[in-house]
């Protein structure tokens, strides 16, 4: 196993090219199956989490080209019928965007139950719900959601809450059934807005999303496409609270300003200076920040995926604040951590109240989970001394060459094996490589 030590006190500063969404991609990814033609999908992020859906993908026969890092050729047309199923599959959430793909295009789909990051009960309540709206029978079956259907039809579906994963999967479904479907009280996250782009350029009939009602016009067949995915809105967002959190000077480039309003605007709120452009943020952190308040909510609210990496910076700033988490029931795992580090933390059901604190020292950490494991990364880069953290393979889920970028901004990170000497590893990071 591996872990890495980040030696803390540096500002980040510089320029740092953000990744492609890997929420979207692993949409779009499990979408592109759709086609009977190849489909070519670009700007794919380079992590765990989408080398898995691939895997899966091509163990029921799709065929998978991948030409170049972040490009990746998919050809559906021969998939068999066979269940979605391994060990990896189980853990990463996106597995379940499977189902929606396979039911709409062979009315038929075997996926094993997603797992993801435990921050919460997580149900698939409000997917079952639409796909049942749609015509098809779901069971579950040893571990596996089981849908079939005759033949799919539209239906009108009011979501009893706001679903980004309900919303992709009945979206996907409804593209290909008869006649139209109206989805109310859809989730507005941007990766949602890209899917339908994906499939619209496939030549589905989406009107609406990005508003919290999508309307899908059901078509027979989608065609082959070259689509670019959008920048990682939650990427950018951890590497500008870095910034914040170490009082530094970067440049998030390659991203969507718009997708990052609602971190932005905290950003601004609490002390930083921000300035856009068209595809690139700075934000500069001169003074010790200030407190503020803030719940998670869906797009556009603040997003829950960036509470970890709020409330590491929050505990640096003057004052108290107040971090509530709208969406996840089991959101503070790290704060055990933070203490370790002098945090001043305390978590009351869904809320956490934090006295700030001039400076964290560091500390062995284990990431609970992907964001809380950016967020402790965070934390060690503005400690004082070294930090170890544990469980990376949560964090390499979802961040593309995370030591590598955090030392193109000056910050010390090295990934060692865990028996790895602690001067070797020490050396290593001093000279930057790896
Ligand atoms: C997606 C993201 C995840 C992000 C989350 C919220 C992916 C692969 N993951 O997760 O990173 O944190 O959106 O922005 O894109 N719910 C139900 N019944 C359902 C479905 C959801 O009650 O059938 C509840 C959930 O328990 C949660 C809330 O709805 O409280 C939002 O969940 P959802 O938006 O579905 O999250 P995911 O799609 O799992």
């Amino acid at each position: 196993m591996e872990h890495y030590i980040v030696q803390g006190g540096n500002p980040l500063s510089g320029e740092v090219e953000i990744s492609g969404a890997k929420n979207a991609a692993l949409a779009i990814l499990a979408a592109s199956i759709m086609a009977d033609e190849t489909v070519i999908i670009e700007n794919v992020p380079d992590v765990s989490d989408i080398r898995v859906l691939v895997e899966a993908i091509q163990s029921i026969g799709a065929v998978v080209e991948h030409p170049d890092r972040h490009i990746y050729h998919i050809n559906g047309a021969l998939i068999r019928d066979l269940p979605v199923d391994n060990e990896l599959v189980r853990r990463i959430r996106g597995s379940y965007y499977m189902i929606g793909a396979l039911l709409g295009k062979y009315k038929r789909a075997q996926v094993a139950l997603p797992g993801g990051c435990a921050i919460g009960l997580r149900p698939i309540d409000q997917h079952i719900k639409g796909f049942r709206a749609l015509g098809a029978k779901i069971r579950l079956e040893n571990g596996m959601v089981v849908a079939e259907a005759e033949n799919l039809h539209g239906a009108h579906i009011y979501m009893d809450v706001v679903s980004v994963g309900a919303t992709i999967n009945i979206m996907m479904a409804a593209s290909m059934a008869r006649g139209t479907t109206i989805i109310e009280n859809a989730a507005k996250e941007p990766h949602v807005v890209d899917l339908a782009n994906f499939l619209g350029s496939m030549g589905a009939k989406i009107k609406g999303a990005g508003t919290d009602v999508i309307r899908i016009h059901g078509v027979e067949h989608l065609h082959k496409t070259d689509y670019v995915i959008i920048p990682d809105q939650i990427e950018a967002g951890t590497y500008m609270f870095a910034a914040a959190a170490t009082r530094g000077d970067v440049t998030i480039t390659n991203i969507i300003p718009k997708h990052m309003e609602s971190i932005s605007a905290k950003l601004s709120e609490i002390g930083c200076e921000i300035k856009e452009s068209d595809d690139a943020i700075r934000i500069v952190a001169s003074r010790r920040l200030q407190a503020t308040n803030v719940k998670t909510l869906p797009y556009p609210g603040f997003p829950t995926d960036m509470q970890p990496q709020i409330a590491v910076l929050l505990g640096l700033s003057s004052g108290t604040s107040i971090v509530t988490e709208g969406i996840f029931e089991n959101r503070f795992k790290y704060v055990d951590e933070m203490t370790k580090m002098g945090a001043h933390i305390t978590v009351e059901s869904s809320t956490a109240i934090i006295d700030g604190v001039q400076s964290y020292s560091g500390a062995s950490l284990y990431a609970p989970d992907l964001r809380a494991g950016a967020a402790l990364v965070m934390a060690a880069l503005a400690a004082n001394g070294i930090s170890r953290i544990y469980n990376i393979h949560y964090i390499e889920r979802g961040y593309e060459d995370f030591p590598d970028k955090i030392r193109s901004l000056g910050g010390e990170m090295v990934k060692v094996n865990d028996g790895a000497e602690d001067s070797d590893a020490m050396r290593r990071m001093m000279l930057k490589v790896i």
